[in-house]
């Protein structure tokens, strides 16, 4: 039996423990390639997010992958970040050491722009897991990029499950929406994964008992990680578990058959600054504005977390 060659990834984040079970997943899954880790600011400022990345290489044992650092703010407004939700490092929950391993020299825009550029058209897919502000950057400084990407699967958005920052937005959308407008309006193919898939993933009692289960130091990290990252969001929605948000941009690129979807327009609010971010997603076709994403709406979160289990699994 031929293996299919690895798919080539590219993962921009803002870890963040839901960017971290994404990441873990990723470099479970021989399937993917990871490039490279590209690191925006977001969940906690740029400095961390960085850190935190090589932190989470490290943890598996794959310093052979490069971390870049990226934007250190969005294109226009002022950076928001979410300590209320991370913790102050942004990966609180497990005692986890410093990392030692360096920052990759030069910065992720031009990675990106690189990599696309030297690797043949239609072979590197973007999986931006926070604020979208690095592909934008991108996709300004190098236009010819565009129609070289093979497809952009990203979590960000919301439509029928309203927004989580605001009433009308995601975070991801809110903290850069000018950066989400470039890339929406890019042309590229853009599977989005939002709060109405997202929030169907939940870190239930049981599925953290699973993954602590598995016994190796990963699952034991990922377990104390949720159990931190899930009290925000339990204490609000007053739900068993929290939304496992990041991972479902992974999982969708393993077994896409566990998701579904329907390719709509997606428009992003830059002006109002009472829904600022806001997806606003025309699901019925009612506006006639031709279709540029990919809206995933339903997933089979058993599933979903038997696969999260089966890879972590692998991990040291
Ligand atoms: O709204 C959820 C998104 O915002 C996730 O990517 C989470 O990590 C935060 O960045
Ligand atoms: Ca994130």
């Amino acid at each position: 039996m031929t293996l299919k060659p690895a798919r080539p990834i590219i993962i921009d984040t803002d870890p963040g423990q839901d960017d971290a079970v994404a990441i873990l997943l990723a470099l479970a899954s021989p399937e993917l390639q990871v490039l490279a880790i590209t690191a925006v600011a977001g969940n906690v400022p740029l400095a961390l997010t960085t850190r935190n990345a090589r932190i989470l290489l490290e943890l598996a044992g794959r310093q052979d992958i490069p971390v870049y650092a990226g934007a250190i703010r969005p294109l226009v407004r002022p950076l928001v970040t979410a300590e209320n939700v991370h913790g102050k490092t942004g990966l609180d929950g497990p005692d986890l050491p410093e990392p030692t391993m360096p920052l990759a020299p030069g910065d992720a825009i031009d990675f990106i722009i690189r990599t696309l550029r030297e690797r043949p058209a239609g072979s590197v897919t973007l999986c931006p897991l926070g604020p979208l502000t690095n592909i934008a950057l991108a996709l300004v400084r190098a236009p010819d990029i565009a129609p070289r990407i093979a497809e952009i699967v990203l979590m960000g958005g919301g439509c029928f499950e309203g927004g989580n920052i605001t009433p009308a937005a995601e975070f991801n959308i809110f903290v850069d929406p000018h950066a989400a407008e470039v890339v929406f309006k890019s042309g590229v193919p853009i599977t989005m994964m939002p709060l109405d898939v997202t929030h169907q993933v939940l870190t239930t009692r049981a599925r953290i008992a699973a993954i602590r289960a598995l016994g190796n130091r990963s699952g034991e990290v990922v377990a104390q990680m949720l159990e931190f990252f899930e009290r925000f969001d339990v204490a609000k929605y007053q739900s068993d578990g929290g939304p496992l948000h990041d991972p479902c941009v992974i999982a969708y690129l393993l077994r896409p058959e566990i998701f579904q979807g329907r390719h709509i327009n997606v428009e992003i609010e830059t002006r109002s600054e009472l829904t600022m971010g806001m997806t606003v997603a025309d699901w019925w076709g009612v506006t006639g504005r031709a279709a540029n994403a990919r809206f995933i709406r339903k997933v089979d979160s058993d599933a979903f977390f038997a696969l999260l289990c089966e890879r972590l699994a692998q991990l040291p």
